[in-house]
């Protein structure tokens, strides 16, 4: 069923383990997700970011996932990635998204912290879950470039949830979104300080690009959501590659449409098991 990310990020974060949070741009990567969770019966996250709602609508993704979800026999949370305004979050909570991020990030502590509770005084009177950053990921997320990455305060983490009353905090800890040019340096000493301070679960972005060791480890160290996203598009995208390599007359879109699903799906039991949230549902 399609639930709120509430209780399973909390379970995580009890009993130890990451739920897994993919980004999905269609009907095939939605699917592909879903199918995945249901075969390892893993709790998951499914979230589009604000230039996949420009690409369709929120509405678009609410209907299709609550449509996929009904049928799923494991909680199927849909979130808003990398909300850029209280509008935006506000339009995702009315389309029925279960949880919602308000990304802050690029302001300054002050204005981050008056944007963030705007969101999370509202999403928490309509029991919605709501995730905030506090610290820059680097690499570029849809429109938002992140300059020399600043990791995060724990000080700072542990006054600005609080603050904001915000229900999951994204930190930065030396991740980048997109691929890595060269081995990523994570200061994962830094996800520990931070849990110290921090009662809300955390969250782990731009996770493609790093090795299982390094997922595993910031898991261990208190991150309860991990991001992927970059990972799922280019699995995706060689899989539509490989079918016209194969057969270049290929008219039919569900026949590249099942290859992508097989891949999608492939990479992500692969990483939830990771993060270790299969059998976690
Ligand atoms: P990657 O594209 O590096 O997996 O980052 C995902 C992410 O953080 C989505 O918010
Ligand atoms: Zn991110
Ligand atoms: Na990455």
């Amino acid at each position: 069923p399609l639930v709120t990310s509430k209780e399973m990020l909390l379970k995580a974060q009890k009993e130890g383990y990451a739920v897994g949070a993919f980004n999905a741009e269609n009907m095939e990567m939605v699917k592909a997700i879903i199918e995945a969770a249901e075969e390892l019966k893993a709790p998951v996250m499914i979230q589009t970011t604000p230039s996949t709602v420009k690409y369709g609508t929120v509405e678009t993704y609410a209907a299709l996932v609550a449509a996929e979800a009904k049928k799923a026999s494991v909680p199927v949370c849909l979130h808003l990635d990398h909300g850029s305004s209280f509008e935006l979050a506000m339009q995702a909570i009315h389309a029925g998204y279960t949880s919602v991020m308000i990304d802050g990030s690029k302001f300054d502590f002050e204005e981050n912290i008056a944007l963030t509770k705007k969101v999370a005084d509202v999403a928490r009177a309509l029991d919605i879950p709501c995730e905030a950053e506090l610290g820059k990921v680097g690499g570029k997320e849809d429109d938002l470039e992140a300059e020399a990455d600043t990791n995060t305060d724990p000080q700072e983490a542990k006054e600005f949830a609080e603050r904001t009353g915000v229900t999951s905090l994204a930190v930065a800890i030396g991740t980048a979104h997109g691929f890595y040019a060269g081995t990523p340096v994570l200061d994962t000493e830094r996800v520990s300080e931070i849990r110290q301070m921090v009662e809300v679960p955390l969250v782990l972005h731009g996770a493609s690009g790093l090795s299982d060791d390094q997922v595993r480890e910031c898991v261990k160290r208190g991150m309860c959501k991990v991001n992927f996203a970059t990972e799922l598009r280019d699995a995706y995208s060689k899989a539509v590659k490989e079918t016209f390599a194969e057969n270049e007359n290929t008219i039919d879109p569900k026949a590249y449409g099942k290859a992508a699903i097989k891949a999608v799906k492939e990479l992500v039991m692969y990483r939830m098991k990771v993060c270790g949230c299969d059998g976690k549902a």
